[in-house]
């Protein structure tokens, strides 16, 4: 009580004495949770101070490593992957996936990786990830350990839908959960929003709380036990990253990498993602609400866009690069950003706001590319990404379907399989192939019967 008193937050005991033993445990607890000290110097730099600062600095586009196109780029991105192979097979890299959202925007009530998005099976996104992970490990010989990064929102709902689904195969020593942390929402004045009587409205951290939680965790010392050297950073919301593509480790193993990216060109000046640029010298992913419209549409002389390495959240993250991050007091920036937060009133009913009442603040995870000392960026195709973010729309269950039955398709058609399309040319049917039957292209072609025919929606699985 003393301690939100001191810090002006004592309003959230305003129902103390209506509420049961559990709803005061649970606040107390809440209380515990929340540090006090940080939210108050967010309050003051953010809310108090209005100083909501876009980046300010020299922008120029970031190096990348392109498609290969000449024969010299083919055999440094041959050279890359048999590198990228051979730490696979070491053991030294581990996937993870950052989960804790809350997936507002998609209006699914359960963890994100729940969701069903197989075109054919209807299987979660959390399995496609575990299969991928499992054929892999399969592939290399070696165990792939893979980090989960929950939230408080979704860490019990994840653990049990893994446990309800035998952890889709996976050995359950090689699965390994961490929470983020959770900030508190605020009202325009600074003070803790409600959500009841007897709960703060807080929300995950950010996606960059993942490099905080894997100290607090436990995960960078479990990680260190099982000689994991990298990390192979994924988001829950995209069907189709190539999980511990080796040519991108191999990029990064080979530059001495600290954290790396992977990047497509963006297919408009709008489109909604981060690019990575040199910021005054140094890597980073300017946000895409954070590019001033002149960078947004400015062209280079053949007419293509200036800053088009669109950041699709694929990261390389050396172990030491984290822990250094850490040591040096885990200098990233929080982001505000106002939201649309429920919140209760002095009466205690409660709201729900249809215009921006409060602020959350977010780390970034890529925040921590400026850290670097060095940083590859990489380009990649469009059939790595079909990110699921929004009920309907452009990056929607349906476009994501769509996506994976267009990679399939050409995959089926690569190895002279007919897919019959309609006149717009998309495949006439939904497809699908299981990670448990061909990671990529060239193990389809070593499995799949030739002479299959496509009469209908179509599943290779096993
Ligand atoms: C994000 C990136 C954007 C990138 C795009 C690619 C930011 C600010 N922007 O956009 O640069 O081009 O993805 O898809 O991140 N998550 C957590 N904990 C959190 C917040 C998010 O685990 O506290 C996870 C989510 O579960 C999701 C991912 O991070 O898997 C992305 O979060 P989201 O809020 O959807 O990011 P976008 O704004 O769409």
């Amino acid at each position: 009580m003393e301690k939100a008193i001191s810090f002006g937050q004592e309003h959230i005991f305003g129902f103390w004495d209506e509420l049961c033993e559990d709803g005061k445990r649970g606040l107390l607890e809440q209380m515990r949770e929340i540090d006090f000290d940080l939210m108050a110097r967010l309050i003051a730099e953010h809310i108090k101070a209005e100083s909501r600062k876009k980046f300010k600095g020299h922008l120029e586009p970031a190096p990348i490593i392109g498609l290969p196109q000449t024969k010299q780029e083919i055999r440094k991105h041959e050279e890359a992957r048999r590198i990228g192979e051979a730490a696979l097979r070491a053991g030294k890299v581990a996937a993870l996936v950052v989960a804790g959202g809350q997936g507002t925007r998609l209006g699914f009530d359960h963890p994100k990786g729940a969701f069903p998005i197989g075109p054919v099976s209807g299987k979660s996104l959390f399995q496609i990830h575990a299969e991928k992970i499992l054929a892999l490990s399969r592939r290399f010989d070696a165990p792939i350990s893979w980090y989960i990064m929950t939230s408080g929102t979704n860490d019990q709902e994840t653990r049990e839908f893994f446990q309800q689904n035998d952890f889709f195969g996976l050995g359950r020593g090689e699965v390994f959960f961490f929470q983020q942390g959770m900030l508190a929402a605020v009202d325009k004045k600074g003070k803790f929003l409600m959500d009841a009587k007897d709960r703060i409205s807080t929300s995950p951290n950010g996606h960059g709380g993942t490099l905080l939680a894997l100290g607090d965790s436990g995960a960078l010392d479990d990680m260190r036990r099982r000689a994991v050297q990298e990390i192979y950073y994924f988001q829950v919301d995209n069907p189709l990253p190539r999980i511990c593509d080796p040519a991108f480790v191999g990029f990064h193993l080979k530059a001495k990498a600290d954290m790396s990216s992977k990047v497509l060109r963006k297919r408009d000046a709008e489109e909604k993602v981060g690019v990575v640029g040199i910021l005054d010298g140094k890597t980073a992913v300017i946000e895409y609400s954070d590019l001033t419209k002149e960078d947004m549409y400015a062209t280079l002389s053949d007419g293509s866009l200036k800053y088009s390495a669109g950041s699709i959240a694929i990261h390389m993250i050396d172990v030491d690069f984290v822990q250094r991050v850490l040591d040096v007091g885990f200098p990233l920036p929080y982001h505000p950003a106002e939201k649309k937060v429920p919140f209760i009133d002095e009466t205690g009913r409660l709201h729900q706001p249809d215009k921006p009442n409060g602020t959350k603040f977010e780390l970034f995870v890529f925040d921590a590319l400026p850290l670097t000392k060095r940083s590859v960026t990489m380009e990649t195709t469009r059939e790595e990404f079909a990110p699921v973010k929004d009920a309907e729309g452009e990056d929607s269950p349906r476009t994501a379907k769509a996506a994976m039955t267009s990679l399939f398709a050409s995959w089926l058609e690569g190895v002279g399989i007919n897919v019959p399309r309609t006149e717009d040319g998309k495949s006439k049917f939904a497809l699908e192939i299981s990670p448990l039957f061909a990671l990529d292209a060239e193990e389809l072609a070593q499995k799949v019967d030739k002479n299959l025919t496509i009469c209908g929606d179509l599943y290779l699985g096993k």
